[in-house]
């Protein structure tokens, strides 16, 4: 009896793992695409009122409506924390992952990866008052820096010499940390930077280098879904030769700028 209940238990796991398949059939079956996004980051995906209404925009989003609108089917937004982005898609809350996302080997054990689709330098945000204080890595040593929580910059900011990082899910939360004086810095992509410093006169763009974290943004799909990056790459790689990624990044900047 015990070893009867103890494999239908196994199989019922076996089977269950095994029905997932491509990420693919599933969006297609249901004829909708749910993309899971952390909304802080203009302007890759960040919130704007529009008509007096919430809205997530950005270049992220902009990028998943062509890849919903090429497989043909409905596109759901989700929005949560940068940190639980891959988790939710391994528990099929969601269907894709789009959120300034680099590629990296710990990232690659869990989800599959779209090619890359911009390249995004490494930023620091500090108020403007210390733009000549904090010029270099050097010049931020020892200091606390602000850093989102299961992001790449929680290596970054190892350039940073003896840097204390603290550690929030939220860029908007660093940010607001930084303009209170709880931190000195906050390390993000310079896009991002520059979005959040054109909003803020009390922040600037410093010009501290710190090296890439990748060659470029990727998408996320659930592991094994080989169907569903070959479509999505096919409407990266429509949107590269008509010209039309570098138009949308425009655009998302001056949304973000105009907020
Ligand atoms: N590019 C960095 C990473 O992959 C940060 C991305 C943060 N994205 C966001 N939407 N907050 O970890």
């Amino acid at each position: 009896m015990k070893i009867v209940a103890v494999c239908s238990l196994l199989m019922a796991i076996l089977v269950g793992c095994g029905a997932k398949g491509d990420s693919y059939d599933n969006i297609m079956s249901k004829k909708t695409l749910v993309v899971g996004v952390s909304a802080d980051y203009p302007p890759f995906e960040f919130h704007k009122t529009i008509n007096g209404k919430d809205e997530i925009v950005g270049f992220d989003i902009d990028l998943a409506n062509e890849i919903a609108k090429d497989l043909g089917v409905e596109m759901k937004i989700e929005d949560m924390k940068f940190e639980s982005l891959i988790g939710a898609l391994n528990s099929d809350k969601l269907d894709m992952v789009i959120s300034g996302m680099d590629p990296d080997p710990e990232r690659a054990k869990a989800v599959d990866f779209s090619d890359p689709y911009y390249v995004a330098e490494a930023g620091v945000i500090v108020r403007a008052a210390d733009k000549d204080k904090y010029k270099t890595p050097e010049d931020l040593k020892g200091k606390k820096i602000g850093v989102q929580k299961g992001s790449t910059f929680e290596k970054v900011v190892t350039q940073i010499p003896e840097a204390q990082p603290e550690l929030l899910s939220k860029v908007s939360d660093l940010v607001l940390a930084l303009e209170s004086n709880r931190i000195e810095a906050v390390i993000v992509e310079k896009p991002v930077a520059k979005a959040y410093a054109s909003n803020r006169p009390e922040l600037e763009m410093s010009d501290a280098v710190l090296q890439p974290a990748s060659d470029g943004y990727v998408i996320g799909f659930r592991k094994g879904s080989p169907k569903m990056v070959e479509a999505a790459n096919k409407t990266i790689a429509r949107l590269k030769s008509e010209g039309k990624l570098d138009e949308f990044i425009t655009k998302a900047t001056q949304m973000a700028e105009e907020q």
